[in-house]
Formats: C-alpha cells, structure tokens, sequence
C-alpha cells in the first residue's frame, strides 16, 4: 500500500537540492536538507531564501508564508538526521563513485521502507540501486532547473524495482504539484536526450560562426517560441553540468550529435560555468 509522505530529505544543497528541498517544503513536508561543506550549505540556504524573496517581492506569497516554510527545513551536516525520513532525494555532483559511496551510508541509515530517489541527470539509476540492500526502494526522480517552477519530474524505474513503486513516486510527485511521467532506465532519460543534442548542436553552430551567440538566442526564442535561447538555458544549467551530460550521453550512445563540442570543454576549463560563476555564454551582474 502507497504510503503517506510527511518527512524529506535532501543531499546535496547545490541549485538543485535547494530548489528541490524548496519544492518539497513548499508542500507541507518537514524538510531535512543536509550538506556536508559548510560553505556549500549556506550557499544553499542563500539560494532557497533568495527564491522565497522573489516569490514574496511578486506578491505570490505572504511573509507569514515565507515563515513557514523556511520553518520546515532543517539543515544539517550529518546524513544521521534522516533515519526517520520517508523519502530522501539525493542532488549531489554527478560522479559515480560519490552517489555509490553516499547511497551505501543512506542504505545504513533510513528507515527499510524509505523511498531513496536520486536527481541524476544521466547516470545509470540501476547502478546506483545496486549498491544498497533495498534496490526495490531505489528510484529515479529527475527534477528540472529551476525546480520550483518547471512542472516536470521524471520518475526513473529500474528492473529491480517493486511493483507500485514507480506509481507511489509519481503520486508523490503530484503531491509536489508536479507532472510525473514514467521513463526507463536509460541515459538522459527523455528530456536531457533530447534537450542536450539540441543545446550541443547550438554550441557548433557558434563555433562554425553561423552567428552570433545573442543572435543565435533571439533566434530560437521568437522563431521557436521557447522561453529563453540556447545559450541563455546552458548558462542557467551551468555549462559543467551540460558538458558532463553531453559526455555520459556520447559514452552511452556513441552518437555523434552529444559529443561535446570542444568551446563547453574551453568554457568549463576557464571556469565561465554560466548564472553560478557570473560568467558563461553571457554576462551576469
Ligand atoms: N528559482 C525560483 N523561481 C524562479 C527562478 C528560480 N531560479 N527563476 C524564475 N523563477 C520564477 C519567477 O519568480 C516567476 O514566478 P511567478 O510567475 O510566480 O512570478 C517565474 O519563475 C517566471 O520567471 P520570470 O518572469 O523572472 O522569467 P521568465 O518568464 O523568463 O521565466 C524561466 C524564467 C522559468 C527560467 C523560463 O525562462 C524557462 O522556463 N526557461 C527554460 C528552463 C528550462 O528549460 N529548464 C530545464 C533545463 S534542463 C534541466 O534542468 C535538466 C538537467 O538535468 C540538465
């Protein structure tokens, strides 16, 4: 029987944890959001307030509101702080042996019947699954940037899941005012398939000088209809993460169209990551 939701966590308070922890508190959970580097756990804090100012300074939510949910969250250092969490989702950087060696301490940690969720992009979720005792209980929950406003969550099952457990997690998505949809175990699931070979492509059209980056943006933005350009989305993904995507994807599919192209390596090199570093395809205050 689906269980009741009441309790969170989030591991990792990067863009997207914070986001996430703020989708989750927003709903009514108690939110324990734990990072192990301090200066990355008031970086978070910093973000989740920032998008709580910027609700409130656009009237969509009240102080009192904004009281409220920062009085669900917890931070903390200490994974321990999420033995009695019904779901825990986990936001940390994406390499491998990081998300193995956390999901074994969580495996130790939470209660058998927790829900434990990764928001990976594009590594396998079987692989991360195999390394607890309850891969039954393991799931994909990919959720998009900014979270607390894209409406998607992609619920990401493996074969060792238990039956119902892609459909709790998508009711639990609901819960979160989001749209689940049910994808496969598969690199970059259905979004960042697509999304990256399309942001990638854009990359080469620069590099050939078919136009300029603003040009290229406006572009797509009032031809396309999308709500911001290329480069302007690979800015606000950080374009470490679009690199390290496209080359999951080029791994996995040995498909020309998300072999990195080599101006997102030259970025990430210099560190012009985009929005995070003030720097990327643009320039920001
Ligand atoms: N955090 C919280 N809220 C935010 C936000 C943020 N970072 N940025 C914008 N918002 C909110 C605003 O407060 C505003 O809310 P209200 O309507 O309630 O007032 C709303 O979003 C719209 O914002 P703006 O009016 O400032 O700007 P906009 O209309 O240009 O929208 C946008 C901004 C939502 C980011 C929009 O441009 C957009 O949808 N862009 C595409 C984003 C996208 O494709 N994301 C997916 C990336 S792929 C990914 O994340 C997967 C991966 O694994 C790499």
């Amino acid at each position: 029987m689906a269980r009741a939701f009441r309790t969170a966590g989030v591991v990792g308070l990067g863009t997207m944890g914070a986001g996430i922890a703020e989708v989750f508190a927003r709903a009514g959970l108690e939110v324990t959001g734990v990072e192990v580097d301090p200066g990355a756990l008031e970086r978070g804090r910093g973000h989740l307030t920032r998008s709580l100012d910027r609700a409130v300074g656009r009237g969509r939510l009240t102080e009192a509101g904004r009281a409220e949910i920062m009085g669900r969250i917890t931070f903390t250092d200490s994974l321990a702080a999420l033995a009695g969490a019904d779901v825990v989702v986990e936001a940390i950087p994406e390499v491998m042996d990081y998300k193995r060696a956390l999901f074994a301490d969580l495996d130790r940690v939470c209660r058998p019947d927790a829900v434990l969720a990764t928001n990976t992009s594009s590594l396998p979720v079987t692989a991360i699954a195999a390394t607890t005792s309850r891969p039954g209980r393991v799931v994909g929950m990919h959720f998009f940037n900014p979270a607390p406003v894209m409406r998607l969550v992609e619920v990401v099952h493996t074969m060792v899941a238990e039956d119902g457990l892609a459909a709790e997690v998508a009711e639990l998505a609901r819960l979160l005012g989001k749209t689940p949809v049910t994808v496969g175990d598969r690199a970059g699931f259905v979004v960042n398939r697509l999304l990256l070979a399309y942001l990638n492509h854009a990359a080469t059209l620069l590099e050939q000088g078919v136009a300029a980056v603003g040009d290229i943006d406006a572009a797509m933005r009032d031809g396309a209809g999308l709500p911001m350009g290329p480069f302007a989305l690979m800015d606000l993904i950080g374009l470490d993460v679009v690199y390290e995507v496209c080359e999951v994807l080029f791994q996995e599919t040995r498909d020309r169209r998300h072999a990195p192209a080599p101006i997102l390596r030259e970025m990430v090199t210099a560190g012009l990551l985009g929005r995070k570093s003030g720097r990327g395809f643009h320039a920001y205050g």
